[in-house]
């Protein structure tokens, strides 16, 4: 090939690389995405005084720290449009407009987020970024937005790939890194097309504040707990740093028992999801706090090998979960669906744990694991024995494995 025409062909491949269609997502979320948003709590009873003291409650109570960075507010913020298109906040609720609230938020050293749709109206009625979407990413990227929840709801006639593409586009054009997080319910399977696309992805309908029950609500339906776990089935490969299946957002705080906040809170850390509380952060009983704040489980979820967990085996309504982590450790999370205790055990000998997506395995016959109970804050013992527990009815046990050199005596 001449010189000549190497050089046009480069040319053309760059010009290529540089065109929307080729457009790279924001490199974010190489864990999973933490904070809080409004949504579970408040609907659509949201305000900037809520914010700015949500805000002040996530640093006084150290779990900004622990790891919830992005401050989100869901539907309801939004006002009408003005006479050219742009959005505006609702004047009532945030008086002193969106981009003062979002520095209020980034000067306690957290992170913002807001909430559009892909439709014409978002699910409570306010306007949709359809026909809107350079403007609306735009706007969002001059308040300083850090993270766009993107609705599904009035888009009658819509492909969601391709609504999804044209906001993801949208987004990168407008040049603020934001964190696109897509809800889509699951309907067109989005783990198969969203990961260049988005960061997260919702794979189900909404989760309510119930551990094992489901919802009617006439033309759609709300989820419990294990009735979300339950529709996670199959979907743990496509997730991975950068590209997270999204179950929802936390129901912690919001009216389930204890155990049930801690099977729950277990369960999101096994399936590496996104950790958003959502409950009321400025009124957290310790109980509550001592859940979300739990670090060791944070840790879990936010391992930086990325891989979600898998069902090992199930058996009289108790779940026996791995989930291999960074440098060699592994999780294991014996989970009791029932409503009373159980007695578990586990041989760990006998159990041939092989991970096929990530070609990890725990050969417990040769390599003895210490085990730290993560609820208990116990160091409690090792893989040479069958482990023997009892767990409370909805409860879980929660164990990080770590490998001891030398071989099983
Ligand atoms: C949908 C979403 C929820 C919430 C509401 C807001 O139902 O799935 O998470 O954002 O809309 O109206």
């Amino acid at each position: 090939m001449s010189a000549r025409r190497l050089l046009a062909a480069l040319l053309a491949l760059l010009a290529c690389a540089a065109s929307p269609a080729f457009a790279q997502k924001f490199d974010l979320a190489a864990t999973p995405p933490m904070g809080w948003n409004s949504w579970n709590k408040f609907a659509c009873n949201v305000n900037e005084q809520l914010i700015r003291e949500t805000a002040d409650a996530l640093v006084s109570s150290g779990l900004r720290d622990a790891g919830y960075r992005y401050v989100n507010i869901d539907d309801c913020w939004q006002g009408e449009r003005d006479a050219q298109g742009f959005i505006r906040a609702d004047a009532q609720r945030f008086p002193s407009g969106m981009k003062a609230l979002a520095d209020y938020v980034h000067a306690q050293g957290l992170l913002f987020g807001l909430y559009s749709d892909a439709g014409w109206k978002t699910c409570g009625g306010r306007p949709g970024s359809r026909g809107h979407e350079f403007q609306d990413a735009q706007t969002y990227a001059s308040w300083g937005v850090d993270y766009l929840k993107y609705d599904w709801c009035e888009t009658g006639g819509l492909k969601a790939e391709g609504a999804y593409q044209t906001m993801a586009a949208a987004l990168r054009q407008a040049g603020h890194p934001i964190l696109f997080s897509l809800c889509e319910w699951g309907g067109s399977q989005p783990w198969t097309w969203a990961a260049p696309v988005g960061h997260s992805w919702r794979t189900t309908g909404d989760i309510f504040g119930c551990f094992d029950c489901v919802q009617n609500n006439g033309d759609w339906k709300a989820f419990g707990v294990l009735q979300i776990l339950d529709m996670q089935d199959g979907l743990r490969k496509y997730a991975g740093p950068g590209h997270w299946n999204d179950p929802d957002m936390l129901e912690v705080g919001n009216g389930l028992t204890a155990n049930q906040d801690r099977a729950h809170f277990s369960i999101w850390a096994m399936l590496a999801a996104p950790l958003i509380a959502g409950n009321d952060i400025r009124n957290m009983p310790a109980a509550v706090h001592a859940v979300l704040g739990n670090r060791a489980v944070i840790a879990i979820d936010q391992d930086a090998a990325g891989i979600q967990g898998l069902r090992h085996a199930a058996k009289d309504g108790v779940e026996y979960w791995f989930k291999p982590l960074a440098g060699g450790d592994w999780a294991f999370m014996a989970l009791n669906r029932n409503a009373s205790a159980r007695h578990v055990s586990f041989d760990w000998a006998a159990a041939a744990v092989r991970d096929e997506l990530s070609g990890r395995d725990a050969d417990f016959a040769r390599t003895r694991y210490a085990w730290r109970d993560l609820w208990q804050d116990r160091a409690t013992g090792d893989t040479t024995r069958p482990l023997e527990a009892d767990v409370p009815g909805q409860d879980v046990l929660l164990l990080r494995l770590t490998p001891r050199t030398g071989p099983a005596p």
